[in-house]
């Protein structure tokens, strides 16, 4: 899914598949302004969003950042480093010697990442893969257990805003923007290739389950009638089917919202990176250790709220087993009954943040040996 390529910060050599993005040779190099680390995470700016040199605003920043209950010299992993935002504050608050492991499908994210946190030095690793990959990536970086561990899921709005990635799909530059919508721009399907080749039933089930989408079957139909006389490429191709098949969204939505969110979603196999990454990223907690998830839509979310559940549930065994055959044990304690929002300043300042949906839970201590 991803390359095994270390996109690291403070690291000579690794994985070396020629795209390694490291900082030594900035090493010395004074950040600029817009570089430098902002301290407290915030620059001045409110304390619940800020705005990097990437240009994305890190969502629930205060909040996420007091929930992970950073101490001096941590070591935190943040899944989905994007810009860095949240990776810089927290190394902030991890000072003076708290490492940050940060990974990220997007080399763009990366770099920008890169030069965000270039100030740290060896404080700050990133690597280029999938969080789905975390357990790897940890043996790699020489880390077996971590003190937290922070999810910021979706897209950047870096990615929305260029039009070459094919995340965008307003109705002005519709007919010049692909069909792509990969985050990893290495990975082999494309938007486009997704609605080459999905069966009818693969494409209504994503639109339904990833876009609620009142009309997902008729509009798998029209897509799948369109292909026959030419492929869909561009995303003005897309709008036409939507229009065509004269699907809703609901009085709330615009139904290209939802068919282009739940595209986005199957493309990258969100759900399915998720699900492993979680699991992952509990295994790694050390007892104590906090994981924080920011999720954007309502099946990720669901996701991790069962997710933290079953883990917090232990043992599944029937009531009357004699001896526990499941193996499962209580691995979390929940810190959030209910999922966090932003409060309205955060979501006037940044509208982005008002779908989110913020969960944490704390790793248990381990079971006593039988
Ligand atoms: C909302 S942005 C994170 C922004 C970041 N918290 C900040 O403050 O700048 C989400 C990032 O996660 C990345 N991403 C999404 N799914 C991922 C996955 N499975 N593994 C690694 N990175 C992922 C995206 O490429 C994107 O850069």
């Amino acid at each position: 899914m991803s390359s095994e390529c270390l996109v690291a910060a403070s690291v000579e050599s690794h994985g070396g598949d020629g795209t390694l993005l490291g900082a030594r040779g900035l090493r010395g190099t004074p950040a600029t302004r817009r570089d430098r680390p902002v301290l407290g995470g915030t620059g001045g700016r409110s304390p619940t969003t800020v705005a990097t040199e990437f240009d994305h605003r890190s969502v629930l920043l205060e909040k996420s950042l007091s929930l992970l209950e950073l101490q001096p010299n941590a070591v935190i992993v943040d899944g989905t480093v994007g810009g860095g935002g949240h990776a810089a504050a927290i190394l902030e608050r991890t000072a003076p010697r708290g490492r940050l492991i940060g990974l990220d499908r997007d080399p763009n994210a990366l770099a920008a990442a890169r030069r965000r946190l270039a100030a740290y030095g060896e404080r700050a690793r990133l690597f280029r893969a999938s969080f789905r990959e975390l357990r790897r990536v940890l043996d790699d970086a020489g880390e077996e257990r971590v003190d937290g561990v922070l999810l910021d899921l979706g897209v950047s709005s870096p990615q929305i805003d260029d039009p070459e990635r094919g995340f965008r799909f307003s109705a002005d530059t519709a007919d010049e923007t692909p069909l792509d919508m990969r985050m990893d721009p290495d990975a082999a399907l494309t938007a486009a290739g997704l609605l080459r080749t999905a069966s009818p039933e693969e494409l209504a089930d994503w639109f339904h389950r990833y876009g609620d989408l009142p009309g997902a079957r008729r509009l798998a139909r029209e897509i799948v009638a369109s292909r026959k006389a030419a492929p869909l490429r561009s995303a003005g191709d897309l709008r036409r089917a939507i229009e065509s098949a004269g699907v809703g969204g609901g009085r709330k939505h615009d139904p290209a919202t939802l068919v282009f969110q739940a595209l986005r979603i199957a493309v990258n196999d969100e759900i399915g990176a998720l699900a492993e990454g979680l699991e992952a990223a509990i295994d790694a907690l050390r007892p104590g250790g906090r994981i924080v998830v920011i999720a954007y839509h309502s099946t990720e979310d669901r996701l991790v709220k069962n997710c933290f559940r079953d883990a917090k549930r232990g043992c599944t065994c029937p009531p009357r087993t004699p001896v526990c055959i499941c193996g499962n044990h209580v691995r979390l304690k929940i810190i959030t009954k209910r999922p966090l929002g932003a409060d309205e300043d955060e979501i006037r300042a940044n509208p982005r943040a008002r779908s989110a949906r913020l969960r944490a839970a704390e790793r248990t201590a381990e079971p006593e040996a039988a």
